[in-house]
């Protein structure tokens, strides 16, 4: 069932009625989202305004990365590194006094010298003055250093800061469509800003917001692709009839990967036609099946390979512990956990280097939910498979990572009684649902070769959703 409120704050009419009425209705901000595939000026005629320290060892990368994708840099004129790369790159950097007032796609926060409290102080300066010149579906974007147990006191206090400062943030600008989010780079994270910064800053990311996530080394043999990235990749789907799923087939089709897909036997022809648009293949298959692992593996080598590895079917049977039937526990139990521990053990093996897995798990699984005992221990039990399998295929430049849905509009969430769909959408900070395209792109970004320092991490696709924040 369509979003209502999102319809009508589409409508000029509508909102002008509102306005003139007076009525007290917050009118979510309609997302700008994708409209076609990745860019090499991927943020092309977007004005950023970056902060930083002249000595960051971020300054360079993110100069490179920001001038390379096409934007505008507007930056604080002690980093002259960024007029530097500028003109070496061909891109557009100003240096502006700290006071001058622009309208801005978004600010740029290089935080990494935060490392006592007294450096919070100029979070205030900056957000105070320029967060209200970010447009309506704008973005901010913070890099700092992860707080590390081996950091003084103070030092921890000040990084762990930034965390609630940017969720905060989030939340206060969430109205306007706009979104805040924190990347941890590791000192050994620097060289694998690039793919990050590109996506969060872009429309593929303006349903993920109020998230940090930690960039590490990994495997870099770069230069990426920016524009068609998945170009000679085997991509196998599961749960690709429908929902999450064929809309995580359709992107990853979009941006050149060759595509498995596999649902049950049981499903009406959906996944054959699916199939047949993307020129992929249909595999109809239980996952739970005796011997999947073995038949997918032979699908993936006449394919020529497999590189990008999707856990996406799962199911929900939800009843409070002691209501639940046994075979309710065990069905939700063997899809979502268990064919899946067994299907990595069977297919990692054979997956080339510098693979992608990634998993569906849901903010179920990290709040808790009423009545999904079964399904949240599943989906928890997701996150601590993929972070295993993070360290055991680090050797091979493989990573694994889950992706955790927040209220997506699928024909899964059009069931919900009302009152707990509104909720669903409204108590999050973008203040609406999700499509299952916003996780699809969410996906296909985890699974470029530019996301390779990002491994063993849990990236919501929520809108900042309050459940579990
Ligand atoms: P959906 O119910 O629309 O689609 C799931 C697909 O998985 C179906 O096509 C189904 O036939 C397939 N499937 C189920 N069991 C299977 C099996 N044993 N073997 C092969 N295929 C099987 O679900 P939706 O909403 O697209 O969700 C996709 C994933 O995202 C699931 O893992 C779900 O738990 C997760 N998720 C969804 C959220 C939402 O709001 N829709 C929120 C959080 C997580």
């Amino acid at each position: 069932m369509a979003d209502f409120l999102v319809q009508l704050a589409g409508n000029d009419n509508a909102r002008r009625i509102l306005k003139r009425l007076g009525l007290p209705i917050a009118l979510p901000q309609p997302l700008e989202r994708r409209t076609g595939s990745w860019k090499n000026d991927e943020l092309h005629a977007r004005t950023w305004r970056v902060f930083g320290s002249a000595g960051s060892s971020l300054a360079m990368p993110l100069a490179k990365a920001l001038v390379r994708s096409g934007g505008e840099v507007l930056h604080a004129t002690e980093l002259s590194t960024f007029t530097d790369v500028a003109e070496a790159f061909g891109g557009r950097a100003e240096a502006l006094p700290d006071d001058e007032r622009r309208d801005l796609s978004g600010i740029v926060l290089d935080a990494t010298h935060v490392s006592e409290p007294d450096h919070l102080d100029a979070l205030y300066d900056i957000f105070h003055l320029h967060l209200p010149m970010v447009a309506r579906g704008g973005r901010v974007l913070v890099l700092a250093r992860p707080p590390s147990s081996t950091d003084a006191p103070g030092c921890q206090a000040a990084r762990q800061a930034l965390e609630g400062f940017v969720r905060s943030v989030a939340k206060e600008v969430g109205g306007k469509g706009i979104t805040a989010n924190l990347l941890w780079v590791t000192p050994a994270g620097d060289g694998a800003i690039e793919g990050p910064v590109r996506w969060f800053l872009g429309d593929g990311a303006s349903f993920v917001t109020a998230q940090a996530i930690t960039l590490g080394g990994g495997d870099a043999s770069g230069p990426f692709p920016w524009s068609s990235p998945l170009t000679h990749k085997v991509a196998l789907v599961t749960g690709a009839a429908r929902g999450i799923g064929a809309a995580t087939a359709r992107v990853l089709a979009r941006e050149g990967a060759t595509v498995l897909l596999v649902d049950r036997p049981s499903d009406d022809d959906a996944l054959e036609t699916l199939a047949e648009e993307l020129g992929g293949r249909a595999v109809r298959l239980d996952i739970t099946a005796e011997g999947a692992g073995s038949l997918l593996a032979r699908e993936a080598s006449q394919a020529g390979g497999l590189d990008i590895l999707i856990h996406n079917a799962g199911v929900t049977r939800d009843r409070t512990i002691g209501r639940m039937p046994e075979a309710d526990w065990n069905l939700v139990l063997e899809v979502n956990l268990k064919a899946i521990e067994r299907l990595t053990r069977a297919l990692s093996p054979e997956m080339r280097e510098q693979g992608r897995i990634i998993t569906l798990a849901s903010i179920a699984g990290i709040a808790g939910n009423r009545g999904q005992t079964n399904y949240a221990a599943t989906k928890a039990g997701v996150i601590g498979l993929m972070r295993g399998y993070a360290e055991v295929l680090r050797d091979r430049g493989i990573t694994a990572n889950c992706i955790a849905p927040g209220f997506i509009e699928t024909d899964m969430t059009a069931k919900v009684p009302t009152v707990i769909r509104e909720a669903g959408r409204r108590l999050s900070a973008l203040g609406q649902g999700g499509l299952p395209e916003d996780v699809a792109e969410a996906i296909t970004f985890l699974a470029s070769p530019g996301a390779f320092g990002i491994n063993g991490q849990v990236l919501r696709v929520c809108g900042g959703n309050f459940l579990g924040a």
